[in-house]
């Protein structure tokens, strides 16, 4: 069984994406070995992280090295099965990376439940909600009557955030790029404010916005928009550092916050978190995303492209906010 695999050919440090960060190598499989099923790809799922596992710039998984598959989520169909976990069909999510097939004895990775479509297991049922629920309720705390600032507001992880906060009684305002996002985050996702940061003059639209102040703010963004929104923060604020995803304009890691002295005046709190650290309670709050999306209260976005080899393109959409919501890509 042959297959296409992207490899990891450089790390992207201190620098965007280029298209020879990754490189198309076709590898012939074996046949599955007694345990182990074919796995067949069939959506991937994409996310900023995956240019600083590219470069090495964390901790909280496994180096990459130079010829590695590229990692990834996605979601896989059990094709073949030599006495393997799961019988030939059924359709598993988990980190599989970008190879078209692969043998695998499906620890680690999860079924996905009946009646869950793919692409939501790999958006809003997936990692995706659960960091929006786990930076929310976990690290930020809302009360009724907060305000709520999110940057990254029309993203796949921000737009779930703003309607998660507006079900738990709060006011919300979103950061996003461009007048077309600002206008579904307020038409369909439910925002009070959206604020464009490409028309400038953010910290203005704050203070309009936000008279009060913001007692959660919830950054995916990090730069100058967490430096405006950290100007805006009340006594007692919860600041909740998800991403920081202006960093790789520059390289490197984000320029520290110079407002951040607002944190003393303001007796607040700013905290980062690793959605993973609460994997064993994914189950129950994948119930609970679902039951508030059966009630019709979520709405997501799902932006799927097309083709195996429009992967690193794909991926570099993030970057330049052509996604709009969750950023997949169908292997047809
Ligand atoms: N802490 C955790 O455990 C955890 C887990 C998963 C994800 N995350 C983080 O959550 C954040 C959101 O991820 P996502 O998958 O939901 O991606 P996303 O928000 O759907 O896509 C990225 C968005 O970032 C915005 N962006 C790009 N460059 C920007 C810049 N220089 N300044 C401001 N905004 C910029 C773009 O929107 P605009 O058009 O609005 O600019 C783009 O659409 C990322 O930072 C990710 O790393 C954290």
């Amino acid at each position: 069984m042959k297959t296409r695999q992207w490899l990891l050919n450089d790390h992207p440090r201190g620098r965007p994406l280029e298209d020879g960060d990754l490189r198309l190598v076709t590898v012939t499989l074996p046949d599955p070995a007694p345990g182990q099923m074919l796995l067949r790809t069939r959506w991937l799922g994409f996310d900023p992280a995956q240019k600083g596992w590219m470069e090495n710039v964390s901790d909280y998984v496994a180096p990459m090295a130079i010829g590695d598959v590229m990692r990834g989520t996605a979601i896989t169909e059990v094709v073949a099965s030599n006495g393997g976990l799961h019988p030939v069909g059924t359709l598993l999510s988990g980190l599989t990376g970008w190879t078209e097939y692969l043998l695998h004895d499906g620890q680690g990775l999860d079924v996905v439940p009946e009646g869950v479509a793919p692409g939501a297991m790999l958006s809003i049922l997936g990692l995706t909600g659960m960091t929006a629920w786990c930076g929310l309720f976990k690290v930020g705390k809302p009360v009724a009557g907060d305000t709520v600032i999110v940057s990254g507001a029309a993203g796949a992880t921000g737009s779930v955030v703003g309607q998660l906060a507006k079900i738990a009684g709060c006011t919300v305002i979103g950061i996003a790029g461009g007048a077309e996002k600002c206008a579904w985050l307020t038409e369909v996702a439910g925002y009070d404010h959206a604020i464009d940061y490409k028309a400038g003059n953010v910290r203005d639209q704050l203070k309009a916005a936000a008279p009060r102040g913001a007692d959660i703010v919830y950054d995916n963004v990090g730069g100058p928009i967490l430096d405006d929104m950290l100007g805006r923060i009340a006594t007692g604020a919860r600041v909740v550092v998800c991403g920081g995803i202006s960093r790789y304009e520059t390289g490197g890691l984000p320029a520290g916050p110079s407002n951040y002295f607002n944190l003393v005046f303001r007796r607040a709190r700013m905290e980062g978190f690793i959605v993973l650290d609460w994997a064993d309670e994914f189950p129950a709050i994948r119930n609970r995303l679902r039951a508030l999306i059966d009630a019709g209260r979520l709405s997501w976005q799902e932006d799927v492209q097309h083709g195996f080899e429009n992967a690193p393109a794909t991926l570099q959409r993030l970057f330049v906010g052509a996604n709009r919501g969750k950023q997949l890509l169908a292997l047809d």
